[in-house]
């Protein structure tokens, strides 16, 4: 079946499932998905649990020739490791694959990693504010999402990237590998917090790419820094007014310990988490 644009896609994904699943669930049926390769990805929620296989046969059905198989998201992401809570629904049960993004390719296990569709667009800019010869701290890497991309676009003098998760960390070697930049990006297997201390002082450029980060994590990614260079701390902050003023708060305080005399600080939104809160990026810059 090939079926074009998203909408006639939902239409006859409900027509579908309506016939299969109760009347009063038909309002759960999911209205959007993603793709991570050819791995596509549906927010299951809980009352058609019952019915996972069913949704993942139809949207296997409709987006034949494109995903390869269909798993679920069935909770929120967890633990320090950050695995998403996902459950297999239809299709190939292996959920390695190369998602292919921004000139490069992602070598991922979709079902037990993270990587955020919706952090494309922070990915991009990235790639247009970075300048040549910088050098890059990833101190939380993933399989390179954040990164990975600066060393394939741009010309780095060197980045480091830290990754603390051992199936995170051998994806995160292998796409250095896969993409040909081993003469600009090293991967680090460790605890960010013991495995930096060689680098104090010395990075353009230090990537914050986690929510839950504690504090001396933070004035870690500081200290990382020479003066002029900048930090990009990524954060889910309530929508509500002064909340963001409270991370820049916070901040403050922590490159005031550090006996730096100034900062430069600005924030843009990188996507809507859910209702009322947001995945902000704080970019901050040493002086
Ligand atoms: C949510 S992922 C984000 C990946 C990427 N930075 C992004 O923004 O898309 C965070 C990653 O940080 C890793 N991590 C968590 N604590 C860490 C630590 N103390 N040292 C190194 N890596 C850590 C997790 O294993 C996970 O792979």
């Amino acid at each position: 079946m090939l079926i074009r644009g998203r909408e006639s896609k939902r239409a006859i994904i409900h027509k579908l499932l309506e016939d299969q699943i109760p009347s009063n669930l038909s309002s759960y049926i999911p209205h959007s998905w993603w793709y991570i390769g050819d791995i596509l990805i549906v927010s299951v929620p809980k009352q058609l649990l019952n019915f996972k296989h069913i949704l993942g046969e139809v949207f296997l059905q409709v987006e034949q020739g494109k995903a390869r198989s269909v798993f679920g998201k069935v909770g929120p992401t967890r633990d320090i490791i950050r695995t998403p809570e996902f459950v297999f629904l239809a299709g190939d049960t292996n959920s390695e694959t190369i998602h292919k993004e921004l000139g490069g390719q992602f070598k991922i296990d979709a079902a037990k990693l993270t990587f955020s569709p919706g952090n494309h667009g922070e990915r991009k800019r990235l790639i247009d504010i970075v300048q040549k010869n910088e050098f890059i701290v990833d101190m939380f890497s993933c399989v390179g999402n954040l990164s990975l991309p600066l060393a394939i676009n741009n010309e780095p003098k060197k980045i480091v990237a830290v990754e603390i998760n051992p199936l995170a960390y051998r994806y995160l070697e292998q796409n250095i590998k896969l993409n040909k930049v081993e003469n600009r990006m090293i991967a680090i297997f460790g605890d960010n917090r013991t495995v930096l201390s060689e680098y104090h002082g010395q990075a353009d450029r230090v990537l914050f790419g986690y929510f839950n980060g504690d504090n001396q994590q933070k004035r870690l990614a500081i200290r990382l820094c020479k003066k002029g260079g900048m930090v990009h701390f990524h954060e889910i902050i309530q929508a509500k007014e002064k909340e963001t003023d409270k991370m820049i708060k916070q901040i403050a305080v922590i490159i005031e310990q550090e006996t730096i005399s100034d900062m430069d600080i600005a924030f843009k939104r990188v996507k809507k988490i859910s209702p009322g809160m947001n995945h902000i990026v704080f970019d901050v810059k040493i002086n």
